[in-house]
């Protein structure tokens, strides 16, 4: 881990992660659909992060789909030691690039081969389980049967540890029964806090909670509040929105994304911020 790197570890299952980390979604093409304008780019952000010390990357063969994976492997492999690749199953793209749920036995032994081969991996080592009863959040729905696919994967030794995303407490819960749930990856930022109680009940079990859109994803945070805590600190709004993450509990993992070595390391760089708590407290104000 880098030395400037002060976001402190986490232990997911068997591996040992720097709490920031990078999300690989922007890499792929406009909408997650289709190759980057600039590949060479996009691999260039990947062996930036692994330089600076990042050994957590998010991803989904449903990316692009299978070319977010392909960078990867090309930037990277082989992949240097205690480098963790997360990846996600459960959904498939349409040829107009729509969502759609991917969750048979088929689709799901399909995903994980498809992410084997494309990644250039043997084993993977965390697969998440993104539920699709509604694309955009949690929705209650039975995960059993999906589960207990992935969990036959995992005996068969294809997969080292499970996740789930976009799920609900009560998901989460019935899942544990069925196999470890080593981290949960929801939509969660400053400004969008529904899990602020299911995160302090993770910490409490010892499971990473690892938010998506941790900067607002597709439309980026926007705050006066923000922006002037920013400027106080002589820091960037996005920068702040980290940093504030970090300090909302231990379990967090950050996963930003970005398709930009310049925003790459201005979000590494969050780690250095000091929050004080008069400014804690100004910024849990942003939340409706
Ligand atoms: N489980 C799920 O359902 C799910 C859903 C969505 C995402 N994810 C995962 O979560 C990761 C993070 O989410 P995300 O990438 O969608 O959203 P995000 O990290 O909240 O934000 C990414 C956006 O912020 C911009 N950005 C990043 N750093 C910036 C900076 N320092 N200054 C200004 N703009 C900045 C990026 O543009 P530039 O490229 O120009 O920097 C991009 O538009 C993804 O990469 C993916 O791995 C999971």
């Amino acid at each position: 881990m880098s030395s400037n790197d002060k976001s402190g570890t986490f232990q997911l299952g068997n591996f040992n992660l720097s709490r920031l980390g990078y999300g690989a979604m922007q890499l792929a093409g406009p909408g997650v659909f289709g190759p980057p304008k600039d590949p060479g780019a996009a691999r260039a952000v990947l062996r930036q992060a692994v330089t600076s010390g990042v050994n957590h990357i998010d991803t989904a063969d449903f990316y692009g789909p299978h070319i977010t994976n392909q960078i990867i492997r090309e930037a990277l492999h082989p992949y240097p030691t205690g480098l963790v690749i997360v990846t996600k199953v459960g959904a498939r793209r349409g040829a107009d690039a729509s969502w759609a749920p991917a969750f048979s036995p088929e689709d799901l032994t399909q995903a994980v081969h498809d992410n084997l081969r494309n990644l250039g991996v043997d084993v993977l080592d965390v697969v998440n389980l993104r539920a699709m009863f509604d694309v955009h959040h949690p929705a209650e729905g039975s995960l059993e049967a999906a589960l207990t696919v992935l969990a036959d994967l995992q005996r068969k030794g294809l997969v080292r540890h499970i996740g789930l995303s976009n799920v609900t407490a009560k998901q989460i819960a019935d899942g544990r029964r069925i196999c470890e749930i080593v981290c949960v990856q929801n939509y969660y930022n400053l400004a969008h806090r529904t899990d602020d109680a299911l995160i302090d009940e993770l910490a409490a079990q010892g499971i990473a909670y690892v938010p998506f859109f941790p900067l607002g994803g597709f439309t980026p945070l926007q705050s006066s509040t923000l922006s002037d805590v920013a400027r106080g600190l002589d820091a960037t709004p996005m920068q702040v929105a980290l940093a504030w993450l970090l300090r909302r509990s231990q379990n967090i993992l950050l996963i930003p994304g970005t398709s930009s070595v310049a925003h790459l390391r201005e979000n590494l760089a969050a780690s250095q911020l000091t929050l004080a708590r008069q400014t804690l407290e100004q910024l849990n104000g942003i939340a409706p």
